[in-house]
């Protein structure tokens, strides 16, 4: 009984978090329209002041990959939960205590010599994200998009190539060493329309891509494994876990 409690918290948190932060989006819209969508789905003004987890920050919203200051998303640091997004659609939903700014860059060409045995990479990019305090500890879910055309164009060998997808980084200016699986059973895969792995973070820096791997049952347990945020915005909504 407990449990079964637990586990409809869980999926009430889970559906709320995703509404707020995670309310995109059809494949193939991108910035302005892609604005003003959100604007319908999580509603403007008044409503998010009395019904949202998340502060959107409008200066924070469809930015451009890029250094410099310009492209520099800017966390206020404190309890609130940010969002930021950029024109592909990667975003990110977090907390710090700190504040801080990041941008992020589009790297072109990966080397296959850092990709793990068994895998290969979706783009042939990777997202380079550089923070002003590389250090800070965050509360964070990334939403990383996915191009299925191009998915299904590589002939995956699972049965549903989305549970091939697989989030993976990097540490800036390593010199040695491949990419590793970011919180790999955390991972969540949102299907069509959204086609975006929704994926906890802690530090903001690296440099990430997407990896086909091996396949994943579906439905697998992972998607109730709650990460730092998620409990984070249960205590927000005034939901106990325990
Ligand atoms: C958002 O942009 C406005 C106008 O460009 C600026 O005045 C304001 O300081 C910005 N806010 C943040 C948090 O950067
Ligand atoms: C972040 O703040 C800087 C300095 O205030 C500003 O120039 C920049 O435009 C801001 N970034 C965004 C995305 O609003
Ligand atoms: C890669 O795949 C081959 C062939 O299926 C298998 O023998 C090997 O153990 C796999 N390696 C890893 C690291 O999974
Ligand atoms: C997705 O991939 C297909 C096939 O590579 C490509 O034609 C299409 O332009 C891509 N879509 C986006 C939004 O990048
Ligand atoms: C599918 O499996 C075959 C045989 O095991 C392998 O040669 C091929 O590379 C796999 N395809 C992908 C996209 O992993
Ligand atoms: C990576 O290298 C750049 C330039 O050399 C430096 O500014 C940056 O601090 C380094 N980042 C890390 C995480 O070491």
């Amino acid at each position: 009984m407990a449990f079964l409690a637990r586990l409809s918290g869980a999926l009430v948190v889970l559906t709320v978090f995703q509404c707020l932060c995670g309310a995109v989006s059809a494949e193939g819209v991108v910035g302005y329209e892609r604005r003003q969508m959100r604007e319908r789905s999580v509603g403007a003004g008044s409503k998010r002041a009395t019904n949202t987890l998340a502060t959107r920050d409008a200066n924070n919203t469809a930015l451009q990959f890029g250094s410099g200051v310009t492209r520099a998303a800017n966390v206020t640091g404190g309890p609130e939960v940010q969002e930021v997004d950029f024109v592909d659609g990667l975003e990110f939903c977090l907390q710090s205590n700190q504040a801080m700014t990041f941008n992020v860059e589009i790297d072109n060409g990966i080397n296959p010599g850092t990709l793990p045995d068994n895998t290969t990479a979706l783009n042939s990019f990777s997202w380079v994200v550089t923070s002003s305090a590389p250090l800070t500890q965050v509360n964070a879910q990334m939403f990383v998009p996915f191009n299925r055309t191009k998915l299904v164009a590589m002939h995956p060998n699972g049965s549903s190539p989305s549970t091939m997808l697989m989030v993976y980084k990097r540490p800036l200016n390593a010199t040695s060493g491949g990419f590793l699986p970011v919180n790999a059973n955390q991972q969540i895969v949102r299907e069509l329309p959204e086609d975006r792995i929704m994926v906890p973070l802690t530090q903001m820096d690296g440099r990430y891509t997407v990896l086909v791997t091996q396949a994943r049952p579906v439905g697998g347990t992972g998607a109730l494994k709650l990460s730092p945020i998620q409990i984070l915005a249960s205590r927000k909504a005034g939901r106990s876990l325990a």
